[in-house]
């Protein structure tokens, strides 16, 4: 799953479920939380604030209001979870100036760094009350209410029995027009450079009825664009209503069929999950939107093969051209890592080269990092940092040439724009095309939510701008 880089706070509408009651009006506990990583974890901060809610919490962005501070964390490269502790450091600052006026602060570490390193957080990090690894999030109350009481930090990364999301409250959704739903779960693959399986588990997949449930409430509370969430989405394989097991292509149909459910997209999958139903589906299920997420990390057969990606640059290449014979109107992205070790010049240059002979709208690129635990951390011939930094820039310029390539070629055709939120000009809103761009153009407020068409006039380093068209 790719990082949308630099770490979010994640904002949410949400009131406290029992706003009545005089507990929430005003002195409600309030719980602030900063979220790292992929999508699935801007997820889980929502389920959590949710749930939270549920039970009294309002959410705060400012850390010195907040009685719950949670840090829902990434573990994928060194940064990402270096990150943490550098935040724990300031909010250590920040509990005990609290605890000077006499408030306490529970600090809760949660997702894929606590689930990686455990009790190791709370020993380099004592101010951390909790630790809570992404299967248990259910259980983040009960948790809370035992640290309290207890005075002492607890620390729970099991991999439970039970099912997190089937005890978790219904949505409660007031957070726009587009939202995220978790599908599936975990990954099996074991790339030797990743800490997925590690962190987030085996592969699992929720039942349809789960999901549909959960797809009718966001639509209920205004959302017209569900983006299927999963480490490996397309390897989803979840029980029917029928009994029988669906895959994602099934999936994507049955949820076509929610009125007022107007766009589709699902993220990441893995290039050996793409099979012929689910390529059909982009060319005949008019909801799903023309946009692929699909990692191809090496130009190299030999670096794809020592990363266990089980296929080949020719596999890959061969696997877009169905796709695009499937619907030629596709916005391609994809993960790259450089540097993974061994990896030479000649082996980067193929790289280079798969990128700008497949044409990409967008891509993420990342510098190998060696993690703990994973087989790449041990092998031999690991490249130095300033040849990966070379690297690194190289095929980032080339990926923005082509992001820009991709751009100037919309401009002059009128797309269908779902408007999403104000723009920083009044009287202007952004919206998403369906490639996923976003789309600044002068509209009136009512538009919010709705797909009008618009002539795109120009573009931006990360956006288009247009003029809306008549219906
Ligand atoms: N399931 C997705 C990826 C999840 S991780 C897939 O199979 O494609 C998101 C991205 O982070 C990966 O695609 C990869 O490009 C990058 N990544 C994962 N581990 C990394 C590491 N150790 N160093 C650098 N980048 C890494
Ligand atoms: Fe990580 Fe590979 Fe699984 Fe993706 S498919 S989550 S890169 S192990
Ligand atoms: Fe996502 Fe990072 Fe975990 S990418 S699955 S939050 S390690």
């Amino acid at each position: 799953m790719a990082q949308r880089g630099a770490a979010q706070a994640v904002m949410a509408t949400a009131t406290p479920a029992g706003a009545a009651e005089p507990a929430a009006m005003g002195n409600a506990r309030k719980v602030y939380v900063r979220t790292f990583g992929c999508q699935m974890n801007v997820y889980d901060s929502e389920r959590m604030t949710e749930a939270l809610s549920a039970q009294g919490y309002a959410e705060t962005e400012t850390l010195d209001d907040a009685d719950l501070v949670i840090l829902n964390t990434c573990h994928i490269r060194e940064k990402a979870a270096e990150k943490v502790y550098s935040d724990l450091g300031r909010i250590r600052q920040v509990k005990d100036a609290r605890a000077e006026v006499g408030s306490d602060t529970v600090v809760a570490v949660v997702g894929c760094v606590a689930q990686a390193e455990g009790a190791e957080i709370v020993r380099r990090a004592p101010t951390v009350d909790l630790v809570v690894g992404p299967q248990s999030y259910h259980r983040l109350g009960e948790l809370i209410a035992r640290t309290r009481a207890e005075n002492r930090s607890l620390v729970e990364t099991q991999f439970p029995e039970e099912e997190k999301f089937n005890h978790l409250p219904q949505r409660t959704p007031s957070r726009g027009v587009t939202a995220f739903l978790t599908v599936q779960e975990g990954c099996d693959k074991f790339c030797t450079f990743c800490v997925v399986p590690y962190t987030r588990g085996m592969e699992y997949s929720r039942a349809v009825v789960e999901v549909e449930k959960e797809a009718r409430a966001l639509v209920a509370g205004g959302v017209r664009e569900v983006t299927l969430l999963g480490q490996n989405v397309n390897g989803y394989h979840g029980e029917g209503p029928d009994g029988r097991t669906y895959s994602l292509a099934d999936l994507v149909r049955h949820l076509s069929g929610i009125e007022g459910l107007e766009r589709l997209r699902y993220t990441t999958s893995h290039p050996r999950d793409m099979d012929d139903d689910l390529i059909a589906a982009h060319g005949n299920e008019p909801k799903l939107m023309p946009y692929l997420h699909l990692p191809f990390q090496s130009g190299a057969d030999r670096i794809l093969a020592a990363m266990n990606r089980k296929h080949t640059a020719a596999e890959y290449s061969a696997l877009v051209a169905r796709i695009r014979a499937a619907q030629p109107d596709l916005a391609l992205s994809t993960d790259i890592i450089v540097g993974f070790p061994g990896e030479t010049d000649a082996e980067f240059q193929a790289t280079l080269d798969l990128y700008s002979q497949i044409g990409f709208a967008a891509a993420y690129s990342f510098k190998y990092s060696p993690r703990p635990g994973t087989p790449a951390e041990k092998m031999d011939q690991q490249v130095p940092e300033d040849v990966k930094a070379e690297r690194l820039a190289r095929l980032q310029k080339l990926v923005e040439q082509q992001q820009q390539a991709f751009a100037a070629g919309c401009v002059g055709r009128t797309l269908p724009v779902l408007f999403e939120r104000p723009g920083r000009r009044s009287g202007q809103l952004i919206g998403r095309s369906p490639y996923l761009q976003s789309v600044y153009a002068e509209a009136p407020a009512e538009m919010l939510g709705r797909i009008v068409p618009v002539e795109i006039s120009g573009f931006g380093p990360n956006s288009l701008n247009g003029v809306i068209r008549p219906e």
